[in-house]
């Protein structure tokens, strides 16, 4: 099978995590084109990948004409950057939060199912091989019945207060939009659909967007969440933890190793080491794969708009100072 063609657009630093990605994956896919609108970063990453750089995005759809591309800009431009895409039958790994509102994201997916292009988000904590340990765990039972999952990523985010990060009319939203859309799209991937959330902000920087946020979620299969994350706090974490009726799983990316789990017969704890390759990865070889074998991909349309619903109702909540809204 001849190799995918493969571009990225946005050489920051996300854009070098999807270009590191590719190039491990050497066999499949081919990097051919790196745009920025920051000319000078494109060059610099294009030397080190093998790639042709541009300033234009556009004109590197046209020139390269890639099967494939990555969107690693800040999220005012997903849609657009998509859309052109899509119209020209290039399959996309659009960076999350898939856009800045559920409008935003159902424009985005639409224009894939018009071209009949696959379109995955880059929520790229599925592909952590714990979290999919995790699932493993669940699907078959082992936990028993999901009571509560608890997951807080947090630490001292220290482009905050100068980045497009907490400009409201490029990143959407501050923390919750950002950080937050992950521990959504951890939990549904863990307990099913979100059909309730009441959630709270808080602002510690000099900034107008929220810089900590803590949502309460429950699923339609009644499993309770607490999603918790900080741009504000210095010792950084990154960690789920669930508890069912027959055990209980931590995942601590923080610590060496994998999933530990106890089970209710268990008098130790199991630990689970792991040697795959690191998210981004894995996330960008599920990528190829769907686009080389016209596989649906792992994390479709449908998923980025249901964490959108969930990210749009939580800030209607914090508005009404936390009150439970139903989805
Ligand atoms: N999955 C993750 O863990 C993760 C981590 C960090 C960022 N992200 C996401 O990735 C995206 C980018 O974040 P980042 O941290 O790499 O930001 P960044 O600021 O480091 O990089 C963004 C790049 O996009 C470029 N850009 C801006 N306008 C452009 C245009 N019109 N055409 C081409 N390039 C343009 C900028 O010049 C910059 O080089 C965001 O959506 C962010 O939320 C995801």
């Amino acid at each position: 099978m001849s190799k995918i063609r493969v571009a990225v657009v946005g050489a920051g630093a996300i854009g070098g995590a999807h270009l590191r990605a590719y190039a491990a994956l050497a066999d499949a896919c081919q990097i051919v084109g790196i745009a920025d609108i920051n000319l000078a970063a494109a060059q610099s990453k294009a030397e080190v990948f093998g790639a042709q750089p541009f300033g234009d995005y556009e004109e590197m759809f046209d020139v390269c004409r890639p099967d494939a591309v990555s969107i690693c800009t800040p999220p005012n431009l997903h849609l657009p950057i998509a859309t052109a895409a899509a119209e020209r039958g290039i399959a996309c790994l659009c960076e999350k939060p898939p856009a800045r509102t559920v409008a935003e994201t159902e424009a985005l997916v639409a224009a894939f199912a018009r071209a009949n292009v696959p379109l995955q988000f880059a929520f790229c904590h599925r592909f952590h091989t714990p979290v999919k340990q995790a699932q493993a765990l669940i699907a078959a039972g082992r936990l028993g019945r999901i009571i509560q999952i608890y997951n807080r990523f947090g630490f001292r985010f220290e482009r905050a207060v100068s980045s497009w990060f907490t400009d409201p009319t490029v990143a959407g939203g501050g923390v919750l939009m950002d950080t937050l859309v992950h521990s959504i799209d951890i939990f549904r991937a863990l307990a099913g659909e979100v059909v309730g959330v009441s959630a709270m902000v808080s602002t510690t920087l000099p900034v107008t967007v929220e810089d900590s946020a803590s949502i309460q979620v429950v699923s339609q299969q009644g499993a309770i969440g607490s999603l918790i994350c900080s741009w504000v706090t210095p010792v950084s974490e990154a960690e789920i933890r669930i508890w069912g009726t027959e055990g209980e799983a931590i995942i601590d990316y923080t610590q060496p190793g994998g999933l530990r789990y106890k089970l209710a017969s268990d008098t130790t704890w199991t630990d689970m080491p792991f040697e795959e390759p690191d998210r981004f990865v894995q996330q960008a070889a599920a990528f190829v794969t769907s686009v080389r074998e016209g596989t649906p991909p792992v994390i479709g349309g449908a998923d980025g708009i249901a964490v959108m619903r969930v990210i749009e109702n939580a800030y209607q909540a914090a508005r009404s100072n936390g009150a439970a809204i139903a989805l």
